[in-house]
């Protein structure tokens, strides 16, 4: 069963205990999203989906869920031979390739405008940024650019919402990160966070309905279905989670962090889960 757990958030919480077909927050935990998935069958029905940066771990998460929700999915990378089921929601199909009618992959560059345009050519309701790498491959301001190329695109075709991927430590959420990534951030990955910081705030800034989701340390573990918004220090959040966040980002019309910066983690609230991406991607 998925759960849907805030911590720390009682504003927040307030706001979601007003929802219509939300229980009482109690323990801060939500009614499933699968219950919340039938009984809202009109905010959630199927759309088709932009996702940036397909190949990516956790965006294959997004291609993947999405296409077995039965949405369609338009997909942007470099290298679409990488996109294969995850690890974290395939089970047994796991690392097969995907395939699926309702999938559309685009060989591109997301700093490249006319690629980023290209994905825009379906008419899209959602749009997912799950774009990443370290600096020495993708450049200093790939993220940024990139996602600057997406919302000229969104608002030439008036496309309004979006769901970007940062990460715990980006922006305002600096204290939210354990003490050791903290260092990491002001050191090897100072660049990355630069890129992260500008991203967000063209986001931030872009006028439209938005969520910045800033996860913990990413596994490529099952889905936990349990997904925290935390105000306190980073855990750690399987890929297959963070995927869930955001396509109810940008499927559910009355999503609560619109416009917001959750911080996001599955397991705790304070721990940091060693990252096991290298052996997914087969380099390890
Ligand atoms: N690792 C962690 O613990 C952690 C924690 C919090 C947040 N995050 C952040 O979460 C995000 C997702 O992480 P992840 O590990 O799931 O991502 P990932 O596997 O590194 O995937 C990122 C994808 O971006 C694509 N990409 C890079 N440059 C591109 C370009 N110019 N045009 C189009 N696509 C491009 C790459 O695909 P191609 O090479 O095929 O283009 C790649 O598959 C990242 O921003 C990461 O920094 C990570």
């Amino acid at each position: 069963m998925k759960i849907f757990t805030v911590l720390g958030l009682v504003g927040t919480a307030a706001a979601f205990a007003t929802r219509p077909g939300l229980g009482s927050i109690g323990q801060k935990s939500l009614p499933s999203l699968n219950s919340r998935r039938s009984s809202s069958s009109t905010a959630l029905c199927m759309k088709t989906i932009a996702v940036f940066g397909a190949s990516g771990l956790t965006a294959a998460e997004c291609v993947y869920q999405a296409l077995k929700d039965g949405d369609k999915v338009v997909g942007l990378t470099r290298n679409p031979s990488k996109l294969v089921v995850p690890k974290g929601s395939g089970g047994a199909d796991a690392d097969k390739p995907i395939s699926d009618p309702n999938l559309t992959l685009i060989a591109g560059d997301v700093k490249n405008p006319s690629d980023v345009a290209k994905v825009f050519e379906t008419p899209i309701d959602g749009v997912i940024v799950a774009l990443g790498g370290k600096t020495s491959d993708v450049g200093d301001t790939m993220l940024t650019d990139g996602t600057n190329n997406i919302i000229a695109a969104m608002k030439e075709k008036g496309v309004k919402r979006m769901a970007v991927v940062t990460s715990i430590g980006a922006g305002d959420s600096k204290d939210q990160a354990p003490f050791a990534f903290k260092l990491l951030m002001m050191t090897v990955m100072k660049k990355i966070f630069n890129d992260k910081n500008n991203q967000e705030k063209a986001v931030e800034s872009s006028g439209l309905e938005y969520c910045i989701v800033r996860p913990g340390g990413l596994t490529v573990d099952p889905p936990t279905g349990v997904i925290n918004v935390i105000e306190g220090e980073a855990g750690s959040i399987p890929r297959a989670d963070v995927a869930q966040f955001c396509l109810e980002a940008v499927k559910d019309e009355n999503f609560p962090y619109i416009g917001k910066c959750p911080c996001i983690s599955s397991v705790g609230g304070t721990s940091w889960t060693k990252d096991r991406s290298k052996a997914a991607r087969g380099q390890a």
